[in-house]
């Protein structure tokens, strides 16, 4: 497929960076928006440059011109977007978090299969070369056996109790906002399920998880001890510690260019300028997979992105938080 034509399914604040993402990206081509306003699809159109702009999601699931559409509303709305859309027959990059649950996550996992049609979440830290170049030096051996991994996600947003990061009805919190990240990494550092969970946070007066920290066990004994917040300042850093060796990921483990291995005295550094900002590697994880006629990808496989939100709802069961459109 030399030509890809991306559809975006709600304009809001991380579809613009998506986007823009996408200017640096050989054959992505963005084709159409659509927002529950139409005045709302219009002005981004106008800013991106998509030569057509709805007023619903329907009329872009329904647009025969679109190869796929990234899905930017906000965690809750994902499933009913994503299955919307596959059910119209297009592909889907859906952003993170997936789903609120692992359930919901299954249930679009088996629309796509069901519609035979591409689906990936937008965990587009792993797909970052330097993430990839982490995971050959664990694949390659040179920290040995991975032990230990400790990694931190959070920042202070402004006390804002509507919003989308603490609002219970938007499933606010930092769990699924950047618990997620650090979650996903433990999944690609590890390629396993863990056999324990030990979590402990505080929610907080709007009654989401404004910070949490969890230790995930192995089967062989290795531990992840992962923390993530909405209202904590923290050094967003993934260290993966092995037998032989260690990784630093540093500060922005999310977007990094850089990634250091440890061995010794020894210091082996790399170090990459991304094409674009950094979104543009998961955009080309899905025009590789569908150009090849895949409908997963196999460096985020769709049963891992449900493993990792079955991971999440345990976190989440141990934190005590229920959002209110599950109960
Ligand atoms: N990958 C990343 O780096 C990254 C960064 C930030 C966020 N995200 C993820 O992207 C998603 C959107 O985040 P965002 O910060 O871009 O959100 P946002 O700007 O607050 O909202 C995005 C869009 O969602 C729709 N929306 C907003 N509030 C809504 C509500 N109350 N009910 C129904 N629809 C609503 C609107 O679309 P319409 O125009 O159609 O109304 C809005 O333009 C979240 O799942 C978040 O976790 C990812």
């Amino acid at each position: 497929m030399e030509e890809l034509r991306w559809g975006v399914l709600a304009p809001g604040k991380i579809a613009h960076t998506f986007v823009t993402g996408l200017q640096g990206l050989p054959g992505a081509k963005l084709a159409a928006v659509g927002s529950r306003s139409l005045d709302r699809a219009k002005e981004f159109a106008l800013q991106h440059g998509a030569p057509r702009a709805y007023g619903s999601y329907e009329d872009l699931a329904r647009d025969e011109e679109v190869d796929v559409i990234y899905v930017s509303n906000p965690h809750n709305y994902h499933k009913e977007a994503t299955i919307l859309c596959l059910e119209n027959g297009r592909a889907v990059l859906c952003e993170k978090p997936f789903a609120v649950s692992a359930a919901e996550a299954q249930q679009m996992v088996d629309a796509a299969r069901r519609n035979k049609v591409f689906l990936m979440e937008a965990m587009w830290t792993r797909f970052l070369p330097a993430w990839q170049q982490v995971r050959s030096w664990i694949d390659d051996g040179l920290i040995g056996d991975v032990r230990l991994m400790n990694a931190t996600f959070g920042f202070r947003s402004g006390w804002d109790p509507g919003s989308r990061l603490l609002n219970p009805d938007l499933a606010g919190g930092g769990l699924l906002d950047v618990g997620v990240y650090v979650t996903s990494a433990a999944y690609w550092v590890t390629r396993r399920d863990p056999v324990d969970v030990v979590s402990e946070g505080h929610i907080g007066e709007t009654g989401v998880d404004e910070q949490a920290a969890f230790i995930l066990k192995y089967d062989d004994g290795s531990l992840a001890t992962l923390a993530c917040g909405v209202r904590t300042s923290m050094q967003h850093v993934v260290l993966i510690y092995g037998t032989d060796g260690w990784i630093e990921v540093p500060h922005m483990f999310w977007n990094t260019t850089r990634a250091v291995l440890h061995r010794g005295e020894e210091e082996i550094v790399f170090a990459e300028p991304h094409i674009s900002n950094g979104y543009e590697y998961q955009a080309k994880e899905v025009a590789r997979c569908m150009s090849e006629g895949r409908l997963e990808s196999a460096i985020l496989p769709l049963d891992e992105t449900v493993r990792v939100m079955k991971t999440l709802d345990t976190i989440r069961g141990q934190l005590g938080l229920v959002y209110p459109f599950e109960e």
